[in-house]
């Protein structure tokens, strides 16, 4: 048997974090869909490829392997990508690139294919909307964009890196306006999922919560 957690919800809502947590504490295996879109496009930086050229896209398509260990680390076509995957060029084409329809139609064939017969949180944009519509559980997280923008200079600044908050937040507002007004897959709440506003709570609490709705559903199924 196995058991499906979506959670969706937009950029620094904590869903990394959160989903992460809560699948070293419960066994189940944690996937983060946005890092295979930035690993398609870190992909297109490399070869050159612009958002019109769809046979390139194509033959990138066919031939990316992606993949993640348990110490959740990525691999691009063997190489380790974790922290390449996170740099400025990555974050500002991979919004652009998760709305073409055919690498959204091989990633969610993807992401299909690596949760079968297995217990995943799948933590994304539309997990509970167009992966897994009968997931178990769907959760949809969020935070206002102030508070995204403020965990964000604070995780940067951990990084090292300075950051200014009214930049920021200001990326963080346009790309949710870009996430929820594409026409494919949008980021929108599931009708039937659990919203979760986590402005005012702690990591801890968040996980405390989901673990609770999982063990709860756990009991049922
Ligand atoms: O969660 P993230 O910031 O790593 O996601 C990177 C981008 O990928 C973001 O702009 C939204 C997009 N994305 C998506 O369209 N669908 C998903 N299931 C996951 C991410």
């Amino acid at each position: 048997m196995s058991l499906i957690v979506a959670v969706d919800g937009p950029a620094s809502s904590g869903k990394g974090t959160i989903t992460k947590l809560v699948g070293e504490k419960l066994g189940l295996i944690n996937i983060d869909t946005g890092a295979m879109f930035r690993c398609v496009t870190l992909n297109m930086l490399q070869e050159n490829v612009t958002m019109n050229e769809e046979e390139k896209i194509e033959e990138i398509l066919k031939n990316i392997k992606i993949e993640m260990n348990e110490e959740g680390k990525i691999f691009l076509n063997g190489s380790e990508v974790t922290k390449r995957i996170r740099e400025n060029d990555v974050n500002d084409f991979v919004s652009p690139v998760s709305t073409i329809p055919i690498v959204r139609s091989k990633l969610v064939e993807l992401q299909r294919k690596v949760a079968q017969g297995k217990n995943v949180i799948m933590e994304g944009r539309d997990i509970g909307t167009v992966v897994f519509p009968n997931a178990d559980l769907k959760i949809y997280l969020d935070a206002s964009p102030e508070e995204r923008a403020r965990r964000r200079v604070a995780q940067n600044k951990e990084k090292g890196i300075e950051s200014s908050y009214n930049e920021v937040l200001e990326k963080i507002i346009d790309r949710d306006k870009r996430d929820s007004s594409r026409e494919l897959a949008p980021l929108k709440k599931a009708e039937d999922a659990i919203y979760i506003d986590t402005s005012n709570m702690t990591i801890a609490q968040v996980v405390e919560k989901i673990e609770r709705l999982i063990k709860e559903k756990e009991g049922e199924i």
